[in-house]
C-alpha cells in the first residue's frame, strides 16, 4: 500500500551524478513506461532519443547550459539523456485542441515525462527535466529535422545527492472540495 505514494516521494531532479554507467535494460523498462503513458486521443505526439554516446552527451549537454545565467552546468555528469520531441499529433487531437483552444501535445510531453522520471525512481536512478536549451544546437547534434520541436530533455544517472526535502504548496492553496 502506498508504494506510489513513496515513489513519488523518493523523485527529486538530481544534479549531480556518479560515472556509473546506467544498465541498458533499466534504460528500456523507462522507455516501456512512457511508451505505455497517455495522451490526448491516443494520438502519442512524441519522439525519444536516448544519447548515450560520450561526444553526443557532452554536445547536448553543453546546448542545456547557459554561461550567462549560471544553468544546468551539471548536465554535463548524466550518463544518459532522454530527448523529448514533439511530434504531429492526429486529426482529433488537433480538431479537439483546436476547438477547445489548448494545444494538447504539450500537456501529453509533461505526462510523458511525469513517466519517465518516476520510472527512473522505481529504478534507483536520478533524473532531472530540463526545459531550457539551445534547440537547433540540439537538432545538428542528433540530426533532428528542423521542423520538430525539442520540448525537453530529461537527464538519467545514479545521482550522487541525498533526498531533499520537498518545498511545495500547502495542500489547502492548491485544493479545494467541492467549489473553487
Ligand atoms: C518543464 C520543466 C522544466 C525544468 N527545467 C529545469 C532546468 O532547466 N534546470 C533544472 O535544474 N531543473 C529544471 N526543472 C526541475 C524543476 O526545477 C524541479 O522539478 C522543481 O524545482 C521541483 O523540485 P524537485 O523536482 O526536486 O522536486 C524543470 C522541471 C520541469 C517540470
Amino acid at each position: 500500500m502506498n508504494t506510489y505514494l513513496k515513489l513519488v516521494q523518493s523523485r527529486q531532479s538530481d544534479r549531480a551524478y556518479l560515472d556509473t554507467p546506467v544498465e541498458r535494460e533499466k534504460i528500456e523498462r523507462i522507455l516501456e513506461t512512457v511508451r505505455l503513458a497517455p495522451s490526448a486521443c491516443n494520438a502519442q505526439p512524441w519522439k525519444f532519443i536516448v544519447v548515450t554516446d560520450p561526444e553526443k552527451r557532452m554536445q547536448v549537454a553543453e546546448a542545456t547550459s547557459n554561461k550567462v545565467l549560471s544553468m544546468n552546468h551539471f548536465s554535463r555528469q548524466a550518463p544518459v539523456q532522454v530527448v523529448v520531441l514533439e511530434e504531429s499529433a492526429n486529426f482529433t487531437s488537433n480538431l479537439g485542441g483546436w476547438i477547445s483552444k489548448k494545444h494538447y501535445p504539450h500537456i501529453d510531453l509533461g505526462i510523458a515525462a511525469a513517466h519517465i522520471s518516476l520510472a527512473a525512481a522505481d529504478e534507483g536512478l536520478g533524473s532531472c527535466i530540463i526545459g531550457w536549451c539551445d534547440e537547433k544546437k540540439v537538432q545538428k547534434t542528433l540530426d533532428i529535422p528542423k521542423n520538430k520541436r525539442v520540448m525537453l530533455i530529461i537527464l538519467l544517472g545514479y545521482s550522487s545527492q541525498p533526498l531533499r526535502e520537498k518545498k511545495r504548496k500547502p495542500m489547502q492553496e492548491i485544493v479545494s472540495w467541492e467549489k473553487y
